[in-house]
């Protein structure tokens, strides 16, 4: 298949679609409130506009999956990268929900209707998990992340997900996936930008309780699971690491449509530790280390001492740079870590990419004491020494730093060139 040529700068979109809350209402894109998320009107704008005839669609950096999830519902079979296994469980599920038949959807809407309308009397009468509670003190010691009251709940939850998924996999699945996005919202936590303590005036207007809250998200799920279309097309599970794709037979995608990591510092697993606790994914004070490691490099604590040393040349000056101006050393290797590693992604690309497929990234730029980081225009250096050509560059909107520099979020679109 050939895909279409594109008009240059044909693309548009409002500037809230490339933010998680420009999605919201959208069916399925509640289900996990994800901060990193865009909105499913973004990735059928990319569509649209730059591969109209797209049958495969890649996504490297999948979050809770609004790229392969809007593929699969237009008619495009999608592959999908992404390291979390929290988001990976709220993308599976979106899967399943996706591919039921008519009449499993009937039956599983019985059998959550059923729950959530039973569940504040069946949860009480559910003895604790005390494996988990016993994890929670391997993970997290002595540090307190909810009431004594929610943490009691939330281990009922454990309890009774476990019950369940011997007798209907869909249905626990939907509870644990409903119990996961309610946890920092019930706890003491908060996600703002990275998760920290709720201050005590945030505390002073009262922390949501669990049970209702677990009750109104299986609810908003029970309605998008009435109003969501069928999926069309497959997805797949390319890889949990993007940067582990290279010997993997190519997929031969139209088109790549991705939002990478900025160099920003988000803490990707450490602001979904709760989470990761819940579904066993935690076993002590180690794992979260062990997680950082594969990400790509965009947070200072993603840096340990064996990261950052491949300097890219095209970095070198920046780098030096960042050495002797910024208060921390870790954020020169920070920042030559990540674009080691995106290169080692967009290799990826390259290779799972056909000839004149289309790669379309969003991505921000940094700055760090007072060093820019013009990390798109990097990008754009790495991806054309790799053999894509450049097709557009289109400011999306404009952001800031913590200190107040203008920055920007930008969207490249480059082409694989054909081969032959
Ligand atoms: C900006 S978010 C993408 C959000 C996504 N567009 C959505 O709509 O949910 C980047 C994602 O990349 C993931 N990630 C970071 N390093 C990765 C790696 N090496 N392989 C796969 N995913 C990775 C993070 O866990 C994060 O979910």
């Amino acid at each position: 298949m050939q895909v279409e040529l594109f008009q240059k700068s044909s693309f548009e979109i409002e500037g809230k679609h490339t933010t998680h809350s420009g999605g919201k209402g959208e069916y399925l894109h509640d289900w996990y409130s994800y901060l990193e998320g865009f909105s499913s009107s973004f990735v059928n704008q990319i569509l649209k506009t730059y591969a109209p005839n797209a049958e495969i669609v890649l996504e490297p950096f999948a979050g809770v999956g609004t790229t392969p999830v809007n593929s699969s519902i237009l008619g495009c079979t999608s592959y999908y990268c992404e390291i979390n296994p929290v988001l990976r469980k709220v993308t599976a599920i979106k899967n399943k929900i996706l591919n039921l038949s008519d009449e499993d959807k009937v039956n599983f809407l019985i059998n959550i209707n059923e729950l959530s309308e039973n569940l504040s009397k069946n949860i009480l009468g559910i003895e604790a998990s005390e494996e988990l509670r016993a994890k929670y003190y391997d993970c997290f010691d002595k540090s307190v992340f909810f009431s004594q009251d929610t943490f009691e709940k939330v281990l009922k939850f454990r309890a009774l997900i476990d019950q369940i998924l011997s007798k209907d996999i869909l249905l626990a699945e939907a509870l644990e996936v409903a119990v996961i996005s309610c946890l920092v919202k019930c706890s003491l936590l908060k996600r703002s930008g990275d998760v920290r303590f709720k201050t005590a005036k945030e505390l002073s207007k009262g922390v949501p309780e669990l049970i209702s809250s677990v009750i109104k998200q299986l609810k908003l799920m029970m309605e998008d699971c009435k109003n969501c279309p069928q999926a069309i097309a497959p997805m797949y599970l390319l890889a949990n690491n993007s940067k582990e794709t290279l010997e993997i037979k190519s997929v031969q995608a139209d088109i790549v449509i991705t939002s990478p990591p900025y160099l920003n510092g988000t803490n990707y697993f450490r602001n979904t530790k709760l989470e990761l606790w819940f579904i066993r994914e935690l076993l002590n004070n180690k794992s979260l280390r062990t997680f950082r490691d594969q990400v790509v490099t965009s947070g200072i604590n993603d840096v340990t001492k064996d990261k950052g040393k491949e300097i890219l040349p095209l970095i070198s000056d920046l780098y030096i740079e960042l050495l002797e101006k910024a208060y921390d050393s870790r954020i020169a290797k920070m920042m030559s870590a990540y674009f080691y590693e995106m290169k080692i992604v967009l290799e990826g690309l390259m290779h799972h990419t056909k000839s004149d497929g289309v790669i379309c990234i969003d991505i921000g730029d940094s700055i760090y004491a007072n060093v820019y980081i013009p990390t798109h225009k990097i990008l754009i250096k790495i991806a054309q020494e790799l053999g894509f050509s450049l097709y557009e560059e289109i400011l999306l909107r404009k952001r800031h730093s913590n200190g107040g520099a203008e920055l920007g979020q930008f969207l490249l679109v480059f082409k694989k060139e054909d081969s032959k």
